[in-house]
């Protein structure tokens, strides 16, 4: 497994050679060849493929690290780390510790100790084969839990397999799960591997494990028994060794209640059980969140990162994310390819609009409670809205004539657009007809 050391250089330079040392393979490869047949050409595309994912890979971490650098080195930590309240400070160093570990985050942001409680848990049960239950809202971050397990177990360069339980119809399910013989049923055209077999020696991540129907659940729990499976119309048992992480959004101890899921099966997945809090009871990192997705979205759509209002900002800190970190950053990537320099609340999807309209989210102006954001956010939410509503003043009282405000400040006219349009005023409004 390729470490990658976010605390220094090393990692990611080791990560980095050996990239460089794959692309100069490709490119004698192509150097030397007199002639490429297109089977050729299909394997160079295959491995340049590859790289390119792995680059993504590599700089999404190397992003995540920055993101968290420059959160660390920001107005947060500004103050010296005794002066910080307790709690943050905790966190902070929780988070230190783990990247001082070679903790492999797999892109999982946040120190809200909710979070840092489950990645503890993460770690602790990673290096061991013990069934892992992730539970939480959707969007939580559940499959990326089961990454972060993965990475930083001795499986981690072994295949890992993911099945969404919730997906597969009822008369698929044991032959996608164990496989089949050529001929078991009708279709069955030549034997097949199920994704068990497939996560041998790596592990397999069960999604919507509460979506499993029951005859599902009475073969799931042989196999989590035995260590054996059987593929559909052979009498051949395989030994299989595969690490099981399962997840689910649904509250299985009432599914159980209701008789739809088993309880030995909870049992037997849950030996660690690890709960994701909902994105509302982790508001301290949606700032971060929002820089982050706002710059990967800019750069998956080769653009400039928008400019948020601070009407928009201050929504998108005190809005409660029923979709949670999903939703975020769909919301994120829809401001960037909607909005042109600026994004405002216009550009919100209809929905979530119609609450900005209906008053259910605090009012732009209102300041958001004060443990939903941190001192920094709160510093410069007022410092923007004292610069916005200095603007419209000063636009009105010039009846909007950019010019001459720019004259009575003594200011640059052009640095005075560039100010209107991060705040998404037009001169144009404030003329006196
Ligand atoms: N802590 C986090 N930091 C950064 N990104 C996150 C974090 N948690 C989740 N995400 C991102 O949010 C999105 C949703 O995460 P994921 O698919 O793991 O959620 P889920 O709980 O499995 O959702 P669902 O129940 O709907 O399947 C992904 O793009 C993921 O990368
Ligand atoms: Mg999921």
């Amino acid at each position: 497994m390729k470490l990658y050391n976010p605390g220094g250089e090393r990692g990611s330079a080791m990560s980095y050679a050996a990239l460089l040392e794959k692309i100069e393979i490709m490119r004698s490869t192509l150097r030397w060849a007199s002639r490429i047949e297109r089977p050729e050409v299909e394997k160079l595309l295959r491995q340049a493929n590859t790289l390119r994912d792995e680059v993504m890979g590599l700089s999404h971490k190397e992003r995540f690290v920055q993101a968290l650098g420059a959160e660390t080195a920001g107005d947060r930590r500004a103050e010296t780390p005794a002066e910080l309240p307790p709690v943050e400070r905790a966190a902070g160093e929780r988070r230190q510790a783990l990247l001082a570990r070679s903790f492999v985050f797999e892109g999982t942001f946040g120190d809200n100790p909710k979070l840092l409680d489950a990645l503890e848990i993460a770690e602790k049960a990673a290096p061991t084969d013990l069934p892992v239950l992730v539970d939480g809202e959707s969007g939580t971050g559940k499959e990326l839990m089961a990454k972060v397990i993965h990475a930083n177990g001795a499986r981690a360069d072994k295949p890992y397999i993911s099945v969404n339980c919730g997906a597969i119809p009822d008369s698929l399910l044991e032959s996608e799960l164990f496989g089949h013989k050529k001929g078991a049923f009708t279709g069955a055209a030549n034997d097949r591997k199920g994704k068990f077999e497939s996560a041998h020696k790596g592990t397999i991540f069960l999604d919507e494990i509460g979506e499993l129907p029951l005859p599902g659940q009475v073969k799931l729990l042989r196999v989590l028994q035995s260590h054996e499976i059987q593929r559909v119309g052979s009498d051949e048992t395989i030994s299989v060794d595969a690490r099981i992480v399962a997840a689910t959004n649904k509250n299985l101890r009432r599914l159980i209640e209701q008789g739809t899921f088993r309880e030995d099966l909870f049992y037997r997945l849950s030996v660690i059980h690890v709960t994701l809090p909902p994105l509302r009871d982790r508001k301290d990192e949606i700032p971060l969140l929002v820089a982050y997705y706002g710059d990967e979205s800019a750069e998956a759509l080769k653009r400039r990162p928008v400019t948020l209002t601070p009407r928009l900002r201050a929504f998108l800190m005190a809005y409660s994310y029923p979709g949670n970190i999903r939703e975020l950053r769909n919301i994120m990537y829809r401001l960037s390819c909607l909005a042109g320099e600026t994004a405002d609340l216009s550009h919100l999807p209809e929905d979530i609009r119609q609450e900005v309209g209906a008053g259910a989210i605090a009012a732009p102006k209102a300041p958001a409670p004060a443990a939903e954001i941190t001192l920094a956010e709160a510093k410069r939410l007022a410092s923007d809205e004292a610069e916005r509503s200095c603007l419209e003043r000063g636009l009105q009282e010039v009846g909007g004539t950019v010019a001459e405000l720019a004259r009575r400040w003594d200011m640059n006219r052009s640095h005075l657009q560039i100010l209107l349009k991060k705040h998404g005023l037009h001169s144009k409004d404030f003329r006196k007809h």
